[in-house]
């Protein structure tokens, strides 16, 4: 029987189970994930391209191999569901969201949704970003020290906050989105879920306090905002007056709470992980005078004295080499998660049905096998040609349930690194990453000199 077929628990060709850790009995591996998640990953690399341990009270399968990557995410997604790990987060944060439902009503939001996605939609946005971004730049003194990763999340939140939802950020109701994204992060922390699959479920964390009041505040808020869109006599045709005032084929329309958890999700999956992304991207720039003298170069050829603009996107290869390069070496997501609904076989391994099967992007995106030299930052890897599996690089994740915000991110991350790159230069204050893993791979605290260019 060949991997790619799916097996029952009764088949007596089942193979073994795969190699792994044992763990420290009861807790097992929930506390190492807890202290160091990467140092963590790179361990259990080691056991193969398939490897079992459990953690988190949950057994999990790590998957290091693209070819397995594909059948989950494409080629075999139907035997697969998002399952409890990836459920239980999506309760916390936006149940109704599209990133969390599943089957029919999964499809039926997504449909919907996409139409604030399509190439015409994202062209539409591409300006917003470029002046926001100018905006931003043109704010920093000369020789001023700025904590990128902060400054970058604000910028994005601003970013989708105009261009998704058209409200600005200058005012209470940005303050109350911003807490309760905020809430989010820190509710996903690995440290967070490692101490609550510890404690027994009535302790209450000072973060469920918090996270409970930014929501409810939160919630509050979508309500007036639907009520405002609902009653006004023109609709704009930003997402969010698209999810106020559409209708379901059978005349329905969602209520203020599946409002709140798609714009929730939206927050929570466009913001952080664009904001990491561009942070990563631009502190490896600032260490590698090479790459910086060949984006000048691209620039000067292609936008003259003039900032970019939607038109010069496929233009901008070199820009995107550099995107790419940093989100293989950090991806935003460094792991997504299935279950199998069946038992199955993965990699000639018996998956039981429950089990939660790990995709590891980090672990993939550096793997010697696909990456020459893979600890390296090398953007002229993505202009060289190199035969390699399509999933040996999966920062958005694929099939089905691909990002919904690809294009909408890919466009905002080039445009936003052309518009800052012409304008200034940054000088690392903060001399080595210690990035950690919460919703997103977090940079944490980095601290860059702008020198404005003359
Ligand atoms: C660099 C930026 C981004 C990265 C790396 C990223 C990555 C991802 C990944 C890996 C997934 C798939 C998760 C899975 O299969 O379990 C995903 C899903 C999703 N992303 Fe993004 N994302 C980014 C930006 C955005 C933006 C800007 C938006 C919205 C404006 C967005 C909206 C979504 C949504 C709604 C989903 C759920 C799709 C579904 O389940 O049907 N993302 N993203």
């Amino acid at each position: 029987m060949s991997d790619t077929e799916s097996t029952t628990a009764t088949d007596s060709t089942l193979e073994a189970k795969p190699p792994g850790p044992s763990g420290i009995p009861i807790v097992g591996s929930t506390l190492s994930i807890a202290r160091d998640p990467l140092g963590f990953a790179e361990t259990v690399r080691e056991y193969g391209d398939v490897v079992a341990y459990e953690a988190f009270g949950t057994e999990f399968v790590a998957v290091f191999d693209p070819e397995i990557v594909e059948q989950v995410l494409v080629s075999r997604s139907d035997a697969f569901h998002k399952g409890e790990f990836e459920t239980e987060f999506g309760e916390l944060v936006a149940s109704e969201g599209v990133a969390f439902t599943e089957g029919e009503r999964w499809r039926r939001q997504r449909t919907l949704l996409q139409t604030s996605f399509t190439p015409d939609r994202i062209q539409s946005y591409a300006d917003e970003v470029v002046a926001e971004t100018a905006r931003l730049a043109d704010g920093w003194a000369d020789g001023e020290v700025v904590d990128l990763r902060e400054t970058l999340s604000t910028f994005t939140l601003r970013v989708l906050t105009r261009t998704l939802f058209d409200l600005t950020i200058d005012d209470d109701r940005a303050e109350t989105v911003r807490r309760a994204t905020r809430a989010i992060s820190s509710s996903a922390d690995p440290s967070g879920f490692a101490l609550r699959s510890i404690l027994p479920s009535w302790v209450p964390m000072r973060s469920e306090r918090e996270y409970e009041r930014a929501m409810a505040d939160l919630s509050a808020l979508v309500s007036e905002l639907v009520a405002d869109r609902r009653a006004a006599s023109e609709t704009g045709d930003d997402l969010l007056s698209l999810l106020a005032t559409a209708e379901y084929p059978d005349g329905t329309r969602m209520s203020p709470e599946t409002v709140r958890d798609q714009l929730v999700t939206f927050l929570f999956a466009g913001h952080e992980t664009s904001a990491t992304a561009l942070t990563f991207a631009c502190w490896l720039l600032a260490g590698d005078s090479s790459v910086r003298s060949r984006l000048d170069c691209e620039l000067e050829t292609v936008l003259e004295d003039r900032d970019p603009t939607f038109a010069d996107l496929s233009d901008l290869t070199f820009t995107e080499a550099i995107v790419s390069e940093a989100m293989r070496l950090y991806p935003p997501v460094v792991g997504l998660y299935r279950e199998p609904l069946e038992t199955i076989t993965l990699g000639g391994y018996r998956i039981p049905a429950g089990t939660t099967v790990q995709l590891s992007t980090y672990g993939i995106h550096r793997d010697g096998q696909w990456w020459d030299d893979p600890e390296a930052f090398r953007p002229t890897r993505w202009l060289e040609e190199r035969d390699r599996p399509e999933y040996a690089y999966f920062p958005f994740g694929g099939g089905p349930r691909h990002c919904l915000g690809m294009r909408f991110a890919t466009m905002e991350l080039k445009l936003a690194l052309a518009t800052l790159a012409r304008r200034l230069e940054f000088d690392r204050v903060t001399a080595s990453l210690s990035p950690s893993v919460g919703v997103t791979l977090d940079p944490g605290r980095l601290e860059m000199r702008v020198r404005k260019r003359s």
